[in-house]
């Protein structure tokens, strides 16, 4: 057991030019997070004693003016301005520190550390009684990596930025990750020795590490593996993150009984949660809170965003967000889902079907061609081809209200507020204005309602 206190700085204050963005680097996002978010929901677990983040003014204000940065609550954010390198960064954040002893350093455009590796460089950095441990790893081309500068007898001596290393050292294949656990203490002794010398006129965090050298203090490197440090400097990095991300979110959901026929097209948030024996089709994105339950099959080509797809239900080449879809029921092709959707058991929407707030009971079904929007629409209920509420009056949002068993024919235009009763029908083309009364039919422009001949498919005819 360590007597230590843990803390975490994350340095996300730097603007990210080589991204040739208006928006600050790590706010890009990349498989459903900001870069910076996937930092911090690496660190959660861990539980440490403070966490301080360190931003740039423009970072601050997006963060206060939209609080869905993926930014946690509970940090500590101190803002560096003007940002003038990871040294001062990390100065910046020391002045927020309470009485912490083991600090963990970490860049914000770092998403794919492992909360294992954290752990496991806490560990290391405590047990060794280093006054800093570092993370590297070997890479084929470690062009734009600072390097990791050994002496003969392997000693970690000094970090070398790719912009101020000779040639010998731009040989070197092993890269400093940024990622370091460092004793509180001497770090805070090293810092205002830090000078802006260097290729970017810049103060480097990464010089700390031979200053500690030269004072004899004990350095410790870890190597993780190559995909692990990689970090986000243009675009072509942050697809390749996202890329490792989502394998990651596959490998994990089939490890854990999920058939993802290829992780190769599949999207699926870190927010997500899918029950065993569900199975994912290509070209499918999985975001926000759903939830997809056992037997489920969505895809190929879907993107389904908050919402929750039944046991056995299915969903397919089409758009689901913010709705409910109930057990065995089933969506697509091409259907468009909008938040308040709600199927139950066995419904059906098909083919180029737009819902908004709309409830379907068991067994209901909009097979082709509708625009559902403000309805609540019973048990066993056929909707025909081309059947549209007119829900908007170009004041306000009116409801349709269909009944169970009631029978909607071709091309009803269903003008609301409107009531369609138990078992009654209308006729293809009809215009529905007034309510239809239970069992009653309703034909014609504007339609005319003829009590007692509703659907006679259905056996009990309420009275009409
Ligand atoms: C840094 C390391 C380099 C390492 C690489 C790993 C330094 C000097 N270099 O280089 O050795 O191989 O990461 O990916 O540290 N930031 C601030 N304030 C600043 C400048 C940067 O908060 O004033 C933040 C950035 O937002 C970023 C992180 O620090 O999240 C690293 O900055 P970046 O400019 O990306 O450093 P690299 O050049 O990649
Ligand atoms: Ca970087």
């Amino acid at each position: 057991m360590s007597t230590s206190k843990r803390a975490a700085v994350v340095l996300a204050a730097g603007d990210g030019k080589r991204l040739k963005s208006k928006l600050p680097k790590v706010l890009h996002r990349v498989a459903g997070r900001p870069l910076v978010g996937h930092v911090l929901a690496a660190l959660a677990p861990l539980d440490l004693d403070q966490t301080v983040v360190v931003i740039s003014r423009t970072v601050d204000e997006l963060r206060t003016s939209d609080g869905s940065l993926g930014l946690s609550a509970e940090a500590t954010y101190a803002i560096q301005d003007p940002p003038r390198g990871t040294g001062d960064a990390v100065r910046v954040a020391l002045e927020y520190l309470g009485d912490t002893t083991t600090v963990l350093v970490v860049p914000g455009d770092a998403p794919l550390v492992t909360t294992e590796t954290f752990r496991s460089l806490f560990e290391l950095h405590e047990s060794s009684g280093a006054a800093v441990t570092l993370l590297t790893s070997e890479i084929d081309d470690p062009t734009g990596y600072g390097r990791v500068v050994r002496s003969e007898g392997s000693t970690v001596e000094r970090i070398v930025e790719h912009g101020d290393a000779t040639e010998d050292e731009l040989r070197v294949r092993e890269i400093n990750a940024a990622v370091y656990v460092f004793d509180r203490e001497a770090l805070a002794r090293m810092l205002p020795r830090l000078d802006d010398s260097n290729a970017q006129g810049e103060f480097y965090v990464t010089d700390v590490i031979g200053l500690m050298r030269e004072e004899g203090l004990g350095v410790v490197a870890h190597k993780t593996d190559a995909v692990e440090t990689s970090g986000v400097n243009d675009r072509a990095q942050l697809s390749d993150v996202g890329r490792a991300l989502r394998e990651r979110a596959c490998a994990r959901w089939m490890s854990e009984g999920v058939t993802v026929i290829d992780p190769a097209t599949t999207y699926i948030d870190p927010t997500v949660v899918i029950e065993p024996d569900a199975t994912i089709l290509p070209l499918t994105f999985l975001e926000g809170s759903t939830v997809i339950r056992a037997g489920a099959e969505v895809g190929p080509q879907a993107r389904v965003i908050d919402s929750e797809i039944g046991p056995g239900a299915s969903v397919t080449f089409s758009v689901v967000r913010g709705s409910t879809i109930g057990r065995s029921a089933s969506v697509g092709p091409y259907a468009s889902l909008r938040p308040g959707t709600v199927l139950a058991e066995d419904a059906h929407l098909g083919t180029f079907v737009e819902t908004k707030k709309a409830t379907l009971g068991r067994r209901s079904k909009a097979p082709h061609l509708s625009y559902l929007g403000d309805a609540e629409i019973g048990d066993d209920v056929n909707i025909g081809a081309g059947t549209i509420t007119c829900n908007w009056d170009g004041t306000e949002k009116h409801r349709t209200v269909i009944e169970d068993d009631a029978y909607i024919s071709s091309d009803t235009m269903l003008v609301a507020p409107v009531r369609v009763g138990k078992g009654a029908a209308t006729g293809a083309g009809s215009v529905v204005r007034d309510d239809v009364p239970d069992g009653a039919l309703a034909v014609g422009v504007p339609a005319r309602v003829i009590p007692g001949k509703g659907n006679r498919k259905k056996k009990k005819l309420p009275p009409g």
